[in-house]
């Protein structure tokens, strides 16, 4: 009892010294913060086979206040183990994190396309790396990343570690050849081996390289929005249409359902649920049975590499997910985003297809998904009236930090006058209507002829003299001629 009592004691010490020190390098930059920033503007054109230009590290690229309101201490307390946060190794993760030196061709850096300027993303719909190269996702903020469960929309990192060793290979991102050839670019800089010296005490190497960029990412905490504000006491820090929107979230419009931690508490904190959902984005512009195919033969051995080159690089982009766990219910799932700032971080969803807070809320008044079988359960027609919509959206602003106050007053203009004049998403007779019946998940008829795989469970599959059928599998193996009756024909191997 004695040894255990001293255990706890112990852990709560150094956790308690971490988030000191949090503060502390919070506190350091706090008088360096400024209220102002370069803003937006539509992203520049882009020369043919050119990579977007290097933003500057500017002022908004410092670490964030352990002080802001709504600051969740005993989360990040949770999530931040001791000794990362060390202010060496944040100075040196911020400075790889503008370093263009890592990509390819020395043009690229992190910064490329999450633009502290820009709430650390690009304002494209979808990112642009080296050469020019366009990829299939849209870029999702840095700020608050260091509390999510897993990376990317489909999840596929756990860690930001895990997370910044991606992109410096990918060939639509920053295109090294290896991350080994990223360190050789800077292990002969002078600057560098000081650096990597005084925050791990040993030479430039790439586990160290990773760390601190994960370093500097953990520090980019950010809250401190009217909303905070509201909900810290000061009711006129918002409007009333935006608290009449907070109440809308957790009721009529649903939105808690998947953004907040659980169905029926408030969650006043991150707005996600940790989760993957098919809400309908992008799934009726694409043939997902043939991509889905695809996926299950160049994928099957589930390499990170190629799961990563696919989701940036090709069309079975859309599957989401599907491309993690190969099972048939997570086709064109996504991660569930947090909310916050997302009045800047636009454009909107995985593929950056919606232009403004108006139409997001559009889709989501329709309920979409009249032909897509895996649409998530919560997904309803909301009957939302224009009124309500205005109100939802003024939330959806209340929650931008102060850092991204002015920006973000000229986005809801822009947005605002956008939506006068178009409204692509807006279908007012579903949004009214009855639930529409869905189609139901394809069953599996047919199952792929190759069974030699043990299934799922371990067992081996039954097979009858025609096939061999896989009961006892994951969804996966029956997913070529599962989509027969869904999406044209299917073409079994
Ligand atoms: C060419 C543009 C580009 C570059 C360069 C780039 N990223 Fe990203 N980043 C993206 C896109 C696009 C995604 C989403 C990809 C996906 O989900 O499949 C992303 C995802 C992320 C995420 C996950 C956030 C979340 O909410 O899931 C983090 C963290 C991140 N990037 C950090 C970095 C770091 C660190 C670097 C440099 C080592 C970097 N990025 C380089 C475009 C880029
Ligand atoms: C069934 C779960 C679910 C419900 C209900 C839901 N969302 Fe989402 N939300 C998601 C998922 C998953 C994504 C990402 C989907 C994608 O990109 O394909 C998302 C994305 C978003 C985005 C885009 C964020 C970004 O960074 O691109 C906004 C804004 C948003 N949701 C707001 C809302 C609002 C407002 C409501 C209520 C009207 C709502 N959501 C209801 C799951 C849900």
């Amino acid at each position: 009892m004695l040894t255990s009592g001293a255990k706890t004691h112990r852990m709560c010490a150094t956790s308690l010294s971490a988030l000191l020190l949090l503060s502390y390098i919070f506190a350091v930059v706090a008088a360096r913060a400024v209220e102002q920033d370069t803003g937006v503007g539509p992203p520049p054109v882009l020369a043919p086979g050119q990579a977007p230009p290097l933003p500057k590290r500017g002022p908004l690229a410092e670490p964030r206040l352990s002080t802001q309101v709504g600051f969740p201490t005993v989360l990040t307390k949770y999530v931040i183990s001791p000794s990362t946060l060390r202010p060496a190794r944040v100075a040196l993760g911020q400075k790889l994190f503008f370093e263009p030196r890592l990509s390819g061709d020395g043009t690229v850096a992190c910064a490329t396309c999450h633009d502290p300027a820009q709430a650390f993303t690009d304002g494209r719909p979808v990112s642009v790396g080296i050469h020019g190269r366009v990829g299939q996702r849209n870029a999702p903020t840095v700020l608050n990343a260091l509390y999510n469960k897993t990376q990317f929309w489909d999840g596929r990192v756990n860690t930001l570690e895990q997370q910044a060793a991606l992109p410096i290979t990918n060939p639509f991102e920053m295109g090294s050849a290896s991350i080994g050839d990223a360190v050789s670019r800077i292990a002969g800089d002078k600057d560098y081996q000081t650096q990597f010296m005084q925050a791990f005490g040993r030479d430039v190497n790439e586990q160290d390289m990773l760390s601190a960029i994960a370093a500097y990412e953990r520090t980019l905490a950010s809250f401190d929005s009217p909303f905070d504000h509201f909900i810290a006491g000061d009711a006129n820090a918002i409007s009333d249409s935006a608290k009449r929107g907070w109440e809308l979230f957790n009721g009529k419009a649903r939105c808690n359902l998947c953004h907040a931690l659980t169905d029926n508490q408030r969650d006043t904190t991150l707005f996600m649920d940790n989760d993957f959902h098919n809400i309908g984005i992008g799934i009726l512009r694409h043939h997902v049975a043939p991509l889905a195919q695809q996926a299950e033969r160049e994928l099957a051995q589930g390499r990170l590499e190629a799961i990563d080159t696919a989701s940036i690089t090709s069309e079975m982009s859309v599957l989401g997910r599907f491309l993690v766990t190969r099972k048939q219910s997570d086709i064109a799932s996504f991660k569930t985003p947090s909310l916050r700032n997302v009045l800047v971080t636009g454009p909107y969803f995985h593929d950056g297809s919606m232009q403004t807070l108006w139409d997001v809320m559009d889709h989501y008044n329709k309920g979409d998904g009249i032909t897509n079988p895996w649409l998530d359960k919560d997904m309803q027609p909301l009957a939302l009236n224009e009124p309500e919509i205005d109100d939802v959206v003024a939330f959806l602003a209340s929650l931008t930090s102060p850092q991204y106050q002015v920006i973000g007053d000229q986005e809801y203009a822009r947005q605002l006058a956008l939506s006068k004049v178009s409204r692509p998403q807006r279908d007012t007779a579903r949004a009214f209507g009855p639930k529409p019946k869905q189609p139901e998940p394809p069953r599996s008829k047919c199952i792929r002829l190759d069974c030699s795989d043990p299934c799922a469970t371990g067992k081996p599959p039954r097979k009858s003299p025609l096939m061999c059928r896989c009961y006892e599998c994951s969804e996966l193996r029956s997913i070529c001629c599962a989509f027969a009756g869904y999406l044209g024909e299917p073409s079994c191997m």
